[in-house]
């Protein structure tokens, strides 16, 4: 049984300069449309899933209506054995937080939020495109809180041009003082095909490398002192609250995505949905797949995703797996890149920040 499963929820009320996940802006049939097609592709699944951990990405899922999330949930409830479920994970923008959407989560056994907070600081919020302010976060936070949901998380980023060091600091602050359990900080990236890709290549946006790394050393040190362990490059957690389900894409488990532009993998066979939700709702609908690529994934390939992701968490390289890039390590050890400790390898705190030039070792 297949134990971890993505489910992709493509719309946006609003699309950031920055992002590149596959998202469009929502049309009232379009999501009817493409739920009915989703709850089709579950049911094609539902013998194989028992899942252990569900996620809800986009994509903003909690831009859906409430009669949206009744038919999904519903769906979601009557075809899915979830007596194994441990975590159901909701992405969520602070915009579209309400108090009777939180509750229908809750009643439907949602236990887990990640909210793209990314500042508190409202003029980068505004650089970033983003329609919510920091005060609205904090309602959404709160409304949040007294739906129930006590396993929350904050998604953050760093490396926005315009972004002091002293915003940063206030904005790790402000996030501490609400206690969530879970913090994601990412630096921004450039990613193609996006307005700020564009504006980069124009030379209208230059990234500070120097400050970059000052914010990144910054957030490890005050979440760190704050009791959060660093458990992944990008991704802080209080004891006992790390997400279970980004845990076992890193680990190289087997999972499920649905949606259009999900990859899946299992054994040895990955492949993507498409990337267009009106194809991906059609194919689907007419019994015609959804599949516009795939690929086999062989062992040493294998081996070599999850030696990268597990060296970008604080469980690291065993030995017992590392033998293929031993003088690659050993050379990334003599750089400060790596530490052997006990009977694996980690990242140092240089390698942390150095951690997609590690990653390139077993690629
Ligand atoms: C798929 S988004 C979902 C969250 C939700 N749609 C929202 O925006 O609030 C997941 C997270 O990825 C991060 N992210 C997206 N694009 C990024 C980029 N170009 N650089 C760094 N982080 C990015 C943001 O922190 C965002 O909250
Ligand atoms: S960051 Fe979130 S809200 Fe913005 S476009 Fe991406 S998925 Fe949509």
């Amino acid at each position: 049984m297949i134990e971890h499963l993505y489910i992709h929820i493509p719309f946006c009320p609003n699309i950031c300069p920055y992002c590149a996940f596959y998202k469009e802006s929502a049309g009232r049939e379009r999501v009817e449309t493409f739920l009915d097609a989703l709850l089709l592709e579950t049911e094609h699944w539902s013998l194989r899933l028992k899942p252990k951990t569900v996620f809800f990405g986009g994509g903003t899922p909690s831009a859906l209506s409430i009669s949206q999330f009744e038919k999904l949930l519903g769906g979601l409830r009557s075809q899915l054995d979830l007596s194994n479920l441990e975590e159901w994970t909701i992405e969520m923008n602070p915009a579209t937080v309400a108090a009777d959407k939180a509750a229908l989560l809750k009643d439907f056994g949602i236990n887990r939020i990640s909210m793209g907070v990314q500042s508190w600081d409202d003029a980068v919020l505004k650089s970033l495109g983003r329609t919510h302010d920091a005060d609205k976060a904090e309602e959404s936070f709160q409304v949040l809180r007294d739906a129930g949901f006590d396993n929350v998380s904050i998604d953050l980023i760093f490396g926005v041009p315009g972004q002091s060091l002293k915003s940063w600091r206030e904005t790790l602050e402000r996030s501490l003082s609400l206690a969530p359990e879970h913090l994601s900080a990412y630096g921004l990236t450039y990613e193609e095909d996006t307005e700020f890709f564009q504006k980069l290549g124009r030379g209208e946006m230059a990234p500070d490398e120097g400050l970059e790394a000052d914010q990144f050393e910054l957030t490890a040190e005050l979440l760190g002192n704050a009791g959060y362990a660093q458990y992944e490059v990008s991704n802080y957690a209080l004891a006992g609250q790390e997400s279970i389900h980004n845990s076992a894409y890193w680990r190289g488990y087997d999972y499920i995505g649905l949606g259009p532009s999900a990859f899946s993998t299992v054994g040895s066979k990955r492949w993507r949905n498409i990337r267009d939700t009106g194809v991906y709702s059609e194919s689907t609908m007419t019994g015609r797949t959804a599949v516009d690529f795939e690929e086999e994934v062989s062992d040493r390939i294998k081996a070599g995703e999850r030696a990268a992701f597990g060296m970008r968490t604080n469980t690291g390289l065993p030995f017992s797996e590392s033998s293929s890039w031993e003088n690659e390590l050993r050379k990334a050890a003599g750089e400060g890149l790596v530490i052997v400790e006990r009977d694996r390898w980690l990242l140092t705190a240089k390698g942390r920040l150095l951690a997609d030039m590690v990653a390139e070792i077993f690629v």
